[in-house]
């Protein structure tokens, strides 16, 4: 097939370099993309009477045409069109004949293709947004479920203090709701619309901007042609949310994976998130964190490579922005099916060992700062508390003991102001339920914050 651009040229290109150069193979994905941005432009072309209002129509039902091929299976975009944009343009013309080849009066394919980029990546937004309230839903009702489950909350990967294992759990709704929020401001940058920058300086042709912009749902327009067809910081923004989003996948997926060993044993896995081994008959392998896990190195190499393809790029289209497309692609399909796969796990992919949780903080010395605290109570200075209870741990490992098993006159010679009743602040629950401060994990605080997530979730 000649090339659209072929007149200009004496011979044909190289089969290797056609290959090389097309982007068919990746952006056919932009097609329902590419379709409506095209039935906006020839609208606007007909309002603003570049074309007829005849020719207008024939444009419109060739495109339309087209768009029901593909969405029956009749029609799929493939080589030798060497982008999703000559090929839809090809197919016009071979529909409708001369006509067809009015369509691309007045603009090019770079305004375009930022066009369709920005269509496709809104929608996808708007899914992300919609996957991302599924996940908290699901977390907010496995929080609501263990409010008096305690878990053992650590630092450096070291026992810290007993947790209300809702309050844990808020804690990655908190970071989902950033996401949701990051993504929601993404949105409002990826909503402007670049079509009629045309190559990148404008056009002489009768236009109007703002028609395609409100045709096709953007809430406002590039002020700067040049920008326009130049702007790729919008897919960055994307891929960044989208990185963080996966960085908090997979934090929660280590932690997953963590709890169902043998060694943790907080939580097992059900038989409808976790596969055998085909060597070791007794195992069930928590892949679908350590997928989450694995993937989310995927998302940050995307980033990388974004920021590399815009660096030192000079104004304006460069081919170099082909690159954008597989890297977004990759992204938004990754981080979606991440999040439904976690939604899964949460949903019925995990049981907690309720049992082992509440023994787990049942032996250690998390309960150390209560015991500091309530010196400091009794006005004890912190720094002289903690070193007491520094003294006391000491003790107590050296002959195998937990706080709990000390008798009171082993106690007071520690400090006189230990009394009996120190032991009612040692009991894990007690201790969850003292640390009542804004955003602590106390039941009160917690069930504060569940009433004040599902007014927002709108359960
Ligand atoms: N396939 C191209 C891309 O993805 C479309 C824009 C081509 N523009 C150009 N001036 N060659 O970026």
């Amino acid at each position: 097939m000649a090339k659209i651009w072929s007149k200009r040229f004496d011979n044909t290109l190289n089969p290797f370099i056609e290959k090389f150069n097309a982007s068919i193979g990746f952006d056919r994905k932009l097609i329902l993309e590419d379709l409506d941005c095209s039935i906006a432009h020839a609208k606007m072309l007909g309002k603003t009477k570049v074309l007829s209002s005849s020719e207008t129509l024939q444009i419109i039902n060739g495109l339309e045409t087209i768009k029901s091929e593909y969405l029956e299976g009749k029609f799929f975009p493939s080589p030798p069109s060497e982008d999703i944009h000559y090929c839809i343009e090809e197919k016009l013309i071979s529909l409708i004949g001369e006509i067809g080849k009015k369509l691309h009066t007045g603009r090019s394919r770079n305004d375009q293709v930022g066009t369709d980029l920005r269509l496709w990546l809104r929608k996808e937004i708007d899914n992300l947004v919609i996957l991302l309230t599924d996940l908290q839903k699901s977390l907010l009702h496995l929080a609501k479920a263990n409010i008096y489950t305690l878990i053992p909350g650590y630092t450096h990967m070291q026992r810290a203090q007993p947790l209300s294992l809702a309050h844990h759990l808020l804690a990655y709704l908190e970071m989902f709701q950033r996401d949701h929020e990051r993504f929601k401001e993404v949105r409002s940058r990826v909503n402007t619309s670049p079509l009629g920058s045309a190559a990148l300086a404008g056009t002489k042709i009768k236009i109007d901007r703002n028609f395609t912009a409100a045709e096709l749902g953007f809430e406002k327009i590039y002020k700067n042609s040049i920008d326009a067809v130049s702007d790729r910081d919008f897919c960055i923004e994307f891929v960044s949310a989208s990185a963080l989003a996966m960085s908090h996948l997979s934090k929660i997926s280590e932690e997953i994976i963590l709890w169902v060993t043998d060694e943790f044993s907080f939580a097992k896995l059900t038989d409808r998130c976790a596969t055998g081994s085909s060597l070791m008959p007794q195992k069930k392998n928590p892949d679908v964190p350590e997928l989450i896990r694995g993937k989310t190195g995927r998302v940050y190499g995307h980033l990388q490579a974004l920021l590399t393809m815009v660096k030192g790029v000079p104004l304006a289209y460069n081919k170099d922005f082909q690159e954008d497309k597989e890297p977004i692609f990759d992204t938004a399909e990754t981080l979606s099916s991440c999040i439904k796969a976690m939604t899964i796990l949460i949903n019925e992919g995990i049981e907690f060992n309720i049992e082992n949780l509440s023994r787990s903080v049942e032996n250690d010395f998390s309960n150390a700062t209560d015991l500091a605290d309530y010196l400091v109570n009794k006005k004890v200075p912190f720094r002289t508390a903690y070193n007491v209870v520094g003294e006391i741990v000491k003790y107590c490992l050296e002959r195998e003991i937990l706080f709990k098993d000390l008798k009171i006159n082993e106690i007071k010679k520690f400090h006189p102001k230990f009394n009996e009743d120190v032991f009612l602040d040692l009991d894990p629950l007690n201790v969850v339920k003292s640390r009542t401060s804004e955003g602590g994990t106390a039941f009160i605080q917690v069930k504060k914050e569940i009433n004040n997530w599902e007014k927002k979730l709108l359960l």
